[in-house]
């Protein structure tokens, strides 16, 4: 079984984000499993916190709990053009300690979504810099800026259009492709 780890950059209960990667989750193959990764009770990254003698027991955790992965999968609202800082911490505190970055090597995949018309574009691309920075093999075509995510989804936070769906499942099976080319 492939284990997919599913981040979202929102902690709102009705997420436009957290319901796009629901509808995500639901369109792997047999043999993918998706889990979504709990990030929202990370305390904010402290290096006094991290010494050798001296780890904060949720960043071990957490650590610990994404290093079962063997993908990752990003989904997440823009905020001020960038990256939410909940999602920007929980990358910090898998980044380290330097040299032993849990999400070294390990393919990604972003899609970022926004109630406006530009689709979180901002929060892509700088998610993308730091996926870079962190080694990560990350789907480049076709990108996923979903823009007016509130008409996209119905009353039960179902893609509502048919167009919306087939782009998603082109997009996972894109990802899927990558996944398997990593995989020895
Ligand atoms: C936003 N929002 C927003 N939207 C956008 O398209 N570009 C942006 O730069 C921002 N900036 C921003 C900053 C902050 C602090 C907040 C709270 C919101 C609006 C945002 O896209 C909207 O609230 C989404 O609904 C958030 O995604 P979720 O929570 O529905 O997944």
């Amino acid at each position: 079984m492939t284990k997919i780890g599913i981040l979202v950059g929102s902690l709102r209960k009705e997420s436009f984000s957290k319901k796009i990667a629901s509808n995500v989750a639901a369109l792997f193959p047999e043999g993918y499993e998706t889990e979504c990764i709990e990030i929202g009770n990370l305390p904010f990254y402290n290096q006094d916190d991290d010494s050798e003698n001296n780890v904060l027991p949720e960043y071990t955790a957490f650590r610990n709990k994404t290093k079962q992965f063997d993908a990752f999968l990003f989904v997440t609202p823009e905020y001020n053009r960038s990256v939410p800082a909940v999602l920007s911490n929980a990358l910090d505190i898998g980044s380290r300690p330097y040299g032993a970055s849990v999400w070294n090597g390990i393919p990604a995949a972003i899609i970022s979504q926004s109630p406006g018309n530009l689709g979180g574009f901002g929060a892509n691309h700088h998610l993308r810099q730091s996926l870079v920075c962190l080694n990560m093999p990350v789907v480049q075509q076709p990108e996923a800026y979903l823009s007016n995510a509130a008409a996209l989804l119905d009353e039960n936070g179902k893609v509502k259009n048919e167009g919306t769906v087939q782009f998603l499942q082109s997009f996972v099976d894109t990802f899927v492709g990558l996944i398997q080319k990593y995989q020895v």
